[in-house]
């Protein structure tokens, strides 16, 4: 035999194991669209490199380290890193914005980044993400963010905290950034490598450095006062403020966090994180905001936009986490006849239940139900003659008996 040629690092084959809650994802990401009234967008796997070193942003970790570019024909190509940029270029080139805004797109696949790889960290992973054009008014952030969370609970996922922050505009940005800059300045040289870089270049990603040390800067009182101002101008702060009053009103929860800045370059005003507490270290499952330059820096007509992107492989952890492949019933008794009757009966009430056909012995029976079901209905000769059954928890290992005639109740209130 030659040698095993292996699947790349960080990436990953999906497996027929796997491709059920795949599926699963993707009709309820239809639905969910479908339904807010977003139409689904394929764009190509590869672009011109230099759409996203315009549109990401050359200052930022993904086109300065991660990206999968290749030559082909004298053209410098790139695997998409992201699809926010791939959208936005055929938002421009196919006329879009003349259609009547707002337009909304949505999509899912594959996408590329040159990391190292982690739990929940690939060089090759999926995004479900969503763009919507030509709305400035905050409503649109709201939408954004209710059409995420209503996609994350239609997945039977609840259990997540959203921050959002704003970022201002170009304007009261620039302010903001000068001042943190003079705040930092007198500790630039205790700084990591990738802080002293971003410092001129890109000031606000200081904010979400992950070394210790910089943390440690960057929590001293004079830069958190700056950091914890409200910088933003007047237009910015009724804009944020408007979004969070539509969030209340709608009932979602959020905390703002100041040192949400996002890791790519084209946001302005609104950005939000969706996170779970089931992930570890990463533990984005959604990322987004609002990028009103973006358009025209690519070339279309001024066109305000916010969109927002999941990652698939974090969502399936959370969904694998949850799922429960377990049957609700696994009868145990050494009368076959009385089994069969009472597994018919429990199947065509709609609850799952199985039964051992090569009557073991009882306690191998029990040591089956206990690897398959969540209840043993246990079936012996007192529960016969008395018209019984003993219903054993086998999640708590708890057991009491009830009379036959209640068992079909017991068992619809515990599914
Ligand atoms: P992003 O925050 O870079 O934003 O990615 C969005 C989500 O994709 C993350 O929250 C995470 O769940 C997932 N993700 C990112 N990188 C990886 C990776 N290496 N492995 C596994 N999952 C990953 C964007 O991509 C923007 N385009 C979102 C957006 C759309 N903003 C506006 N419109």
């Amino acid at each position: 035999m030659g040698n095993i040629i292996k699947v790349q690092k960080g990436t990953k084959d999906i497996l027929p194991s796997e491709i059920e809650l795949w599926q699963f994802m993707e009709q309820k990401a239809l639905e969910v669209f479908s339904y807010a009234g977003y139409s689904e967008i394929r764009t190509p796997i590869f672009e011109a490199t230099e759409l996203f070193a315009r549109g990401v942003g050359d200052t930022t970790d993904i086109v300065n380290k991660e990206m999968y570019t290749f030559e082909k024909s004298e053209r410098s190509l790139t695997l998409r890193p992201e699809n926010t940029a791939g959208v936005v270029r055929a938002f421009i080139e196919h006329g879009m914005h003349r259609l009547s805004a707002p337009v909304k797109l949505w999509y899912k696949g594959p996408m590329f980044r040159y990391e190292r790889p982690q739990a929940g960290r690939q060089r090759q992973f999926h995004q479900v993400g969503m763009e919507m054009f030509g709305i400035e008014q905050p409503t649109a952030d709201a939408e954004a963010i209710a059409v995420a969370i209503r996609y994350l609970n239609m997945l039977g996922l609840d259990d997540l905290d959203v921050e959002i922050n704003s970022l201002g505009c170009s304007e009261c940005r620039e302010i903001f950034k000068n001042k943190l800059k003079e705040v930092i300045k007198p500790y630039i040289n205790q700084l990591c490598e990738d802080c002293q870089n971003r410092f001129e270049k890109n000031p606000l990603r200081l904010l979400d450095c992950k070394v210790e040390s910089c943390k440690e800067i960057y929590a001293k009182p004079e830069i958190q006062n700056v950091i914890q101002s409200n910088f933003i101008c007047k237009d910015c702060a009724k804009h944020f403020d408007t979004l969070k009053m539509y969030l209340d009103n709608l009932g979602i929860n959020y905390t703002v966090n100041k040192l949400l800045v996002r890791g790519l370059d084209y946001y302005n005003r609104t950005v939000f994180e969706i996170k779970s507490n089931n992930l570890g270290s990463q533990n984005a499952v959604c990322g987004g905001g609002r990028y009103d330059s973006l358009v025209r820096n690519l070339g279309g007509p001024d066109t305000p936009a916010v969109g927002f992107a999941m990652g698939m492989e974090r969502l399936f952890s959370l969904l694998e986490e949850q799922k429960n492949n377990k049957l609700t019933a696994y009868v145990v008794s050494t009368n076959i006849e009385e089994t069969i009757k009472l597994i018919a009966e429990l199947r065509n009430n709609g609850i799952s239940a199985d039964f051992d056909m090569t009557n073991k012995k009882f306690t191998k029976q029990l040591e089956k139900a206990a690897k398959v079901a969540n209840y043993a209905l246990i079936l012996g000769e007192d529960e016969i003659a008395n018209n019984t059954i003993s219903i054993k928890d086998l999640n708590t290992s708890t057991q009491q008996t009830i009379n036959r005639n209640e068992l079909n109740r017991f068992l619809q209130n515990i599914e």
